[in-house]
C-alpha cells in the first residue's frame, strides 16, 4: 500500500513512517518543515533500512499538492499536517485556520480528482471541550473549544463528516489523540518542540538535560487526588500503531468514524514527574504555579471503541513512555539540531 503522509516529519508523523514501513507499506512523506526538519526522515531511513520518497511541500498549495498526485499511485493519505500550539492560535487565529483547513480542503480536492478514497486524520481529545465526565466516548457531544487550535480540529471533523457522507465510496477515520509521549526505542526520532515547550513532557525532558531551570506545575487544586491535572498519556509509538490498523481498517469499510487513540487510564502532573524520576533515576525540581488558562481538570479515554473497531490497543506503560521520552532528549540535547 502506498501511504502518503502530509507532515509526515513531525513528531507523530515520523514515528508512524516506522510503523507503517515495518508493516509492509510504502510511504510518501510532503511536510514544509515548518515544524520539524528533514533530518527526522533521515533517521527514519537509518531505523529502517529503506529510502523515502519526500516532497518539501505546503499542502495547502494546490499544485504542489496535485503534483505529488500524478507522480505516485497513492492508496491512502495520513493527514498530520497541522499547527498545533494552543497558545499561537490564540494570538495568530487566522494562520491557524488558513493552515490547518486548508491543508485538509487542498488534501481532500486531490483525493477527488484521483479516485483516493482512504484519509486518516489527526483529530483531538481538544473537541471534547470540558468534559461533564470521564472517560471520553466518542458518542459525547463535542464542546466548545477554549482556543481556535481546537476549533481547527471541530471544524475539520465537521468538514470530513459531510464529504464522506456525500461521497459514499469514502473511508474517513478520524482519530482523536490524547497526550502522546515518548520517542522511538532508538533513541534517534522524538519530540523536538521549537522554543519553550508548551507541553509537559517536552519541559520535563527539557529540565533533566539542563536546558530549563525547573519546572511548573499549574495548579494543584484541581478536584483530583493530589490536585493536579490527570491527562490519558500515551506512547507515541502505540499512537503510530493505531494508524497502521486505521489504515488496514479503511481498506475494507466505507464510512466516516470517530476513534479515540487513548490508553483509558489518567495520570496526573505529580505522578509523571515522579514516574520520570524513578525510571531514570533522576531529580526534576518543580514550583506550584498559578492554573494555566483553559486547562481542565481531567481528560481520559474510553479506549474501547478503538479494541472493537480497530483491533488495537495501547500496550506501553507509562515507566516506558518516561524511559524513551528521556533517551531520546538525554542522546539529542538539542534535538534534531
Ligand atoms: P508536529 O508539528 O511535530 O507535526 C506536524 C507536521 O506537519 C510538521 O512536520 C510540520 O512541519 C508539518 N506541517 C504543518 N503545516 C504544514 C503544511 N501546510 N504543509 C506541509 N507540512 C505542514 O506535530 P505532531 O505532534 O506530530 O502532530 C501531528 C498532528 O496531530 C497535528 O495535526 C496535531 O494537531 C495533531 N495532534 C497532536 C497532538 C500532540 O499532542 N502532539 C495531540 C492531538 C492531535
Ligand atoms: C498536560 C498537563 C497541564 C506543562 C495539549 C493540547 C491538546 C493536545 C495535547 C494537540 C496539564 C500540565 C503542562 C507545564 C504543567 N494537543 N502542565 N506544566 O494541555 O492536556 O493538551 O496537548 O491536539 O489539544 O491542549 O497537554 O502537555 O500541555 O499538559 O503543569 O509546563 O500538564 O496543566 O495538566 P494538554 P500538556
Amino acid at each position: 500500500m502506498n501511504v502518503l503522509l502530509a507532515g509526515g516529519a513531525g513528531y507523530i508523523g515520523s514515528h508512524t513512517c516506522v510503523e507503517l514501513i515495518q508493516a509492509g507499506h510504502s510511504v510518501i512523506v510532503a511536510d514544509n518543515y515548518s515544524n520539524s526538519c528533514p533530518e527526522a526522515i533521515r533517521r527514519v531511513e537509518e531505523i529502517t533500512g529503506t529510502s523515502i520518497k519526500t516532497y518539501d511541500a505546503d499542502v495547502c498549495a494546490a499544485q504542489a499538492v496535485e503534483q505529488i498526485f500524478s507522480e505516485n499511485e497513492i492508496d491512502a493519505v495520513i493527514h498530520f499536517a497541522g499547527l498545533k500550539a494552543v497558545g499561537e492560535s490564540c494570538e495568530k487565529p487566522l494562520l491557524y485556520y488558513r493552515n490547518n483547513i486548508d491543508s485538509t480542503l487542498t488534501l481532500l480536492e486531490a483525493m477527488h480528482r484521483h479516485h483516493v478514497t482512504r484519509f486518516i486524520f489527526s483529530s483531538s481529545a481538544t473537541v471534547y471541550g470540558t468534559p461533564e465526565e470521564v472517560p471520553l466516548v466518542e458518542t459525547m457531544p463535542t464542546g466548545s473549544p477554549t482556543n481556535p487550535y481546537g476549533w481547527t480540529k471541530l471544524m475539520m471533523e465537521q468538514i470530513l463528516t459531510d464529504t464522506q457522507r456525500a461521497n459514499p465510496q469514502m473511508s474517513i477515520v478520524i482519530l482523536r489523540y490524547f497526550n502522546p509521549i515518548g520517542a522511538h526505542k532508538s533513541g534517534r526520532i522524538g519530540e523536538d518542540p521549537n522554543g519553550i515547550p508548551n507541553n509537559l513532557m517536552p519541559y520535563i525532558t527539557q529540565v533533566a538535560a539542563g536546558r530549563l531551570p525547573e519546572l511548573g506545575v499549574f495548579g494543584d487544586d484541581y478536584p483530583t487526588p493530589d490536585g493536579t491535572g490527570v491527562r490519558d498519556y500515551i506512547h507515541v509509538v502505540d499512537l503510530a500503531k493505531g494508524h497502521v490498523k486505521a489504515i488496514d481498517y479503511s481498506a475494507d469499510h466505507t464510512g466516516a468514524e470517530i476513534i479515540n487513540l487513548g490508553t483509558g487510564t489518567g495520570y496526573s502532573v505529580l505522578e509523571i514527574v515522579k514516574t520520570f524520576e524513578r525510571v531514570n533515576h533522576l531529580t526534576i525540581p518543580y514550583v506550584i504555579k498559578p492554573r494555566r488558562a483553559g486547562d481542565i481538570a481531567e481528560c481520559y479515554a474510553n479506549a474501547e471503541k478503538a479494541a472493537k473497531v480497530l483491533g488495537w490497543k495501547a500496550e506501553l506503560g507509562l515507566d516506558e513512555m518516561c524511559f524513551d521520552s528521556w533517551n531520546w532528549q538525554s542522546n539529542n540535547v538539542n534535538g534534531y539540531k
